[in-house]
């Protein structure tokens, strides 16, 4: 088939990627040019494991291809993805601005029947949305083309997102017209060749679908986070409760983990967007009212414990960070409880040296550049540099090379291997 992903982020550059890998040819667009031109010349711009090699191979195949233009990608084309960001706007509502000017760009350009897919996590009505958007722009120039709005949530996982989108779960797929399904089969069906994984359903319920999973996963993780917060104070070894518990099939081990609080670009917004839309339906969402409340004091108990610890005045100190990225795995640092930590350490007088396998660069951007040049805060290439001269170090995200640490310096160690 002939396809168009919207948006080159790491939702859209993974699905084109992946389409692509299934021998669909795909014509990826994205508004910024640099980020196309650098894609063309095999650049990758996140970091996802085993993404560059199936982005680079089909490149040279000519089955994925890379614009600016959406009026040139959409010609021929079958099903048009759209993958832009929906970030949260200042009441916590999914901000739609992305996903309707694409909407608009199609309904400008659209010449013969298409799909149109919004993949983006979009709240509930958004196809309505859309579908008047694009029969809008159609109706300025008088034409009469034939087209269906889908909904196709994306559940894939930053970190494991080539392998969650070649075996996933689940598809999701919210349609209403026989045709738009039909493709839909068409397209998805070798995904699912060894079970039928293709879960149909209205366009509504699959819009909903989303923000229900990525807000229980959230619920699990604030839910947990409290019983910890708990278990500190009476002397409750968490971690014995979090087997205890795991253990009943009816719970399970996953997200239950107790931390630092949830971070990144799909769970802080997308539990509000939900909030937002139970108060736009007269309705108030007091379980995600708690998980947000609980997760944003969350991100500060590493500070706490430190200022517990250090007193409240920390000049002088130096604390050693390893770990940015909201998780293990990826570069994304959006919403990453390390950035608030190290904002917290520096407003109140620390410096620190921090530390990540893959989102130096990532985390950076989201701190005050005279911060980096004044020394409070060092960003540095190898783990153990983190650890040299500080008072304590604070491990944030768990990538697996923080797992076994050589504290030790034993003697006969090269320099290599003593590094603290
Ligand atoms: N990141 C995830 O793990 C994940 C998982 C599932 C769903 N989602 C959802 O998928 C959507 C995309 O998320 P993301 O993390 O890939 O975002 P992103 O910010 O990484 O990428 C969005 C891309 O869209 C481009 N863009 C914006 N407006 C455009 C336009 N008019 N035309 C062409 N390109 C445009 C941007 O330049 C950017 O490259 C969001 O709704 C998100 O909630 C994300």
């Amino acid at each position: 088939m002939k396809l168009t992903v919207v948006g080159t982020g790491y939702v859209g550059l993974v699905t084109g990627a992946c389409f692509a890998e299934m021998g669909h040819t795909v014509t990826c667009v994205d508004i910024d040019a640099e980020k196309v031109s650098k894609l063309k010349e095999g650049w990758i711009p996140i970091f996802e494991p085993g993404l560059k090699p199936i982005v680079i191979r089909n490149c040279e195949e000519g089955r994925l291809l890379f614009t600016t233009s959406l009026s040139e990608a959409i010609q021929d084309t079958q099903i048009i993805f759209i993958a832009v960001g929906t970030p949260p706007g200042d009441d916590g509502s999914a901000d739609l601005k992305h996903v309707l000017a694409v909407a608009r760009e199609v309904g400008d350009n659209l010449k013969d029947y298409a799909v149109i897919v919004t993949k983006s996590t979009v709240p509930v009505g958004t196809a309505d949305k859309v579908n008047d958007a694009v029969a809008n722009q159609l109706a300025l120039r008088r034409a009469d083309v034939a087209y269906d709005v889908v909904s196709n949530p994306e559940f894939l996982k930053e970190g494991a997102a080539v392998d969650d989108f070649m075996k996933p779960d689940r598809i999701v797929v919210g349609v209403e017209s026989d045709r738009a399904r039909e493709m839909m089969y068409e397209l998805y069906k070798n995904f699912s060749r060894n079970h039928d994984r293709i879960l149909f359903m209205g366009v509504k319920d699959a819009e909903m679908t989303k923000y229900a999973g990525n807000s229980m996963l959230a619920t699990k993780i604030s839910f947990m986070n409290e019983i910890a917060n708990l278990c500190d104070r009476l002397g409750v070894d968490v971690e014995n409760v979090r087997l205890g518990i795991g253990s009943d099939s009816r719970i399970g081990y996953s997200f239950i983990y107790p931390g630092c609080g949830y971070g990144g670009s799909c769970f802080p917004k997308d539990v509000r967007a939900l909030i937002h839309t139970a108060s736009e339906s007269n309705y108030e969402s007091m379980i995600l009212n708690a998980v947000h409340e609980r997760n944003e004091d969350q991100k500060y108990i590493l500070f706490r414990k430190i200022v517990g610890r250090f007193g409240d005045d920390l000049s002088g100190l130096t604390f050693g960070v390893w770990g940015l990225a909201f998780k293990p795995g990826t570069d994304d640092v959006r919403e990453a409880p390390a950035i608030v930590l190290i904002k917290e350490l520096v407003n109140a007088g620390a410096k620190v040296k921090a530390y990540d396998p893959e989102a130096l660069e990532t985390a950076c951007a989201e701190l005050s550049p005279e911060w980096l040049e004044d020394g409070s805060v060092t960003m540095v290439r190898h783990q153990y540099e983190a650890l040299e001269d500080v008072d304590a170090m604070v491990l944030v995200t768990e990538w697996k090379p923080f797992r076994h640490p050589r504290f030790q310096c034993h003697e006969g160690d090269d320099e290599a291997g003593c590094h603290f």
